[in-house]
């Protein structure tokens, strides 16, 4: 295949722009209306939002599309409608009925399908059990599990009856599942009894009984069989998955609910130790995924909508279970981890079922690049024909690696840049439409606002770095935070009143495509997952040995970044290579094992301003093994800087 690279000095002036069979078949194939709508959704957003959600189910219209009273939106107001009878009754009745809804293939090779008739059938049933067990409209549920088709029907269980969930990532261990489920206050635990990952089980119910020995309002938990595990069962409060569904009532009649219904909680870091509960309502979320979804991904028909996100994560959410869904797509859903039993796991994945759309994570690509090229060349990928990431900036090598070795060339790569906080996917190419620039997300979609500004607010002239910011309400943005509207307002638009302050840097180039340049606060990505060093920070200083923390990112070939830990001890304890090991350990056991520092370092104090704040950016510099730069005189004690950049790891 060649190249359809048009090359040109700089590197990120190569364009790709879309086959021409790709273009003549696709959904958005002229430039000129694609920008037409763009400017048009400027100009109107609402009537753009509204004619989106008209091809949707309401029971109720709304009276109004957009009530703005910033920085509270309500959207879609005194209208009534269901998620679950979006994305599974609506389709009964026509020809996607016995179409698969969901394919899943299990780590140890199992394969299951479950179609639209069927998934519907189980959703109804389950929403039967938990209404059996008390759970009412707005009580929360919390959904601990691994990627397993019980996890959507959840979901879609809760939805449907009007119950809040609460997905936590099964990567999670005990006391961070306990702290999420006691902010949200949640009534049911559904679970599993362990979940695959490299061949071992992760015991998710042990983790459960742990976490609920703090738990005041939990009163029931429903236990998915899964891998055999060994579990002891509370009587009274644990329920055998099946054995619920065998004598439950189905509730076949969605409840009717206000588009502003709180659909879920979703935790996800900031810069304090204390994760934030992002709530999304119902009817703007809606909207938003199946538009996102349908124009972002292209989506045909027959396509095999193949994203690898867990889905306890933002991703999972919109792009495996609600988006394609809502769609009639076909998700592909896979349990376990991509290099198990080998890493030709996806490739092999995709050839078997013949996915024809994979949406992963840079952090993913790096890792298949550093695996080699011969293990997906083993395999027929040429069901592929569009590619996504999301996640963190994707450096240009990888772009063009996904684009060549995966995609042959023939397939376009979305780089969809989005957040828990927004729901669904904002800066992302119209596949066929806007030629893609490696490393670059490129344009907003229709009716998404953006501008990069300088610290006053100023918008920034072409290729100046600056402040990503979203100007205008869009109906799948975040409401409020859980319990905490207070930080909602703060954290968002406090600095830049009625417009959302995103944390990411931004530049637009002259062509007006938007490059995403990283977190500007104290929150990082490792291996795709979003992480406040201020909760690694926590989990450290958690421990009897542990005086004072500070963490922050290097730059990481393989994961995007890595996290290194300053750590002072507490008199009397010993900086040994052994407690180091205890300390990495105790963050995986707080967190989970996808938040251990990469390195901890031991110091004698840490680096502090006159006002006692630590200065990130030495200990950065440090980190990265930097000079130190720029004005020290704020320093306590110049010393300490010394002896940091000394210790040797
Ligand atoms: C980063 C994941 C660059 C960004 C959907 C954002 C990206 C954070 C991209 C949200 C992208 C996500 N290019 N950076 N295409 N996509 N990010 O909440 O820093 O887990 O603020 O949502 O990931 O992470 P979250």
């Amino acid at each position: 295949m060649t190249d359809p690279a048009i090359r040109s000095v700089l590197k990120e002036d190569r364009l790709f722009p879309a086959p021409a069979d790709f273009v003549t078949r696709a959904r958005i194939h002229s430039r000129d209306a694609y920008d037409a709508r763009r400017a048009q959704a400027l100009a109107s957003p609402e009537a753009h939002w509204a004619e989106i959600a008209c091809e949707l189910h309401w029971y109720r219209m709304w009276d109004r599309v957009l009530d703005w009273k910033p920085p509270h939106a309500r959207w879609f107001g005194g209208a009534t409608t269901n998620l679950a009878f979006n994305c599974l009754d609506r389709h009964l009745h026509t020809a996607r009925r016995h179409k698969a809804a969901l394919v899943w293939e299990g780590e140890p090779g199992d394969v299951r399908t479950m179609t639209y008739a069927q998934l519907h059938r189980e959703v109804c049933l389950f929403a039967g059990a938990l209404e059996g067990l008390g759970v009412r409209k707005g009580d929360r549920v919390a959904i601990y599990m691994g990627m397993v088709p019980e996890a959507a029907v959840a979901m879609l269980a809760c939805a449907r009856i009007g119950a809040v969930h609460s997905v936590v990532f099964g990567g999670f261990a005990a006391e961070a599942l306990r702290d999420r489920i006691n902010d949200a206050g949640a009534k049911v635990v559904i679970t599993q009894d362990a979940s695959w990952r490299r061949g071992k089980e992760v015991p998710l119910k042990v983790n459960v009984d742990r976490a609920l020995e703090e738990t005041p309002s939990v009163e029931h938990v429903v236990v998915l069989r899964r891998t055999g595990a060994a579990i002891t069962r509370v009587a009274g409060r644990d329920h055998d998955f099946h054995e619920l569904l065998a004598s439950a009532k189905p509730r076949t009649e969605p409840e009717q609910l206000d588009a502003e219904h709180p659909l879920f909680i979703l935790y996800t870091s900031g810069t304090t130790g204390k994760p934030k509960g992002v709530v999304h309502t119902t009817g703007g979320y809606m909207v938003g995924v199946f538009a996102s979804t349908r124009d972002v991904f292209d989506l045909r028909e027959e396509d095999l909508h193949f994203c690898t996100a867990d889905i306890g994560w933002v991703t999972g959410h919109s792009y495996v279970v609600y988006g394609p869904l809502l769609n009639g797509a076909t998700s592909l859903m896979y349990e376990g981890a991509p290099d198990h039993p080998d890493q030709a796991r996806l490739w092999s994945i995709i050839e078997r079922h013949g996915a024809s759309i994979l949406y992963t994570a840079p952090t993913a690509i790096r890792a298949f690049m550093k695996w080699g090229d011969h293990l997906p060349a083993r395999h027929d990928l040429s069901s592929l024909r569009l590619l996504g990431t999301v996640g963190e900036p994707i450096n240009p090598e990888a772009w063009t690696w996904y684009h060549r070795t995966i995609g042959g060339g023939r397939c376009p790569v979305v780089d969809t840049w989005w957040q828990t906080e927004t729901g669904a996917i904002m800066i992302a190419p119209m596949p066929a439409v806007v030629p893609q620039k490696p490393g670059s997300a490129t344009l907003p979609l229709p009716g998404i606002d953006v501008s990069v500004v300088r610290h006053d607010g100023t918008e920034c002239g072409p290729n100046e770095g600056g402040l990503l910011l979203v100007n205008r309400p869009w109906p799948s943005m975040l409401r409020t935070v859980w319990g905490d509207d207070a930080r909602y307002v703060e954290q968002y638009w406090a600095r830049f009143p009625g417009r959302y302050l995103t944390g990411d840097g931004a530049r637009r180039d002259e062509d007006g495509y938007l490059w995403l340049m990283g977190r500007i606060d104290d929150v990082v990505n490792v291996a795709g997952h979003r992480l406040g060093t201020a909760e690694v920070e926590s989990a450290l200083v958690s421990h009897p040995a542990v005086a004072e923390a500070a963490v922050v990112a290097r730059p990481d070939e393989l994961k995007g970044e890595a996290l290194v830990a300053f750590v002072t001890l507490k008199t009397g304890h010993d900086a040994t290579d052994v407690l180091k090991t205890t300390l990495a350990d105790h963050v995986a056991q707080e967190i989970g094992k996808f938040a251990k520092p990469d390195v901890i370092r031991f110091a004698a104090a840490l680096p502090k301003t006159r006002s006692g704040k630590i200065m990130r950016r030495l200990l950065r510099e440090v980190a990265q093994g930097k000079q130190t730069t720029g004005d020290t005189t704020t320093l306590e004690d110049l010393n300490v800087l010394a002896t940091l950049r000394s210790d040797d790891e």
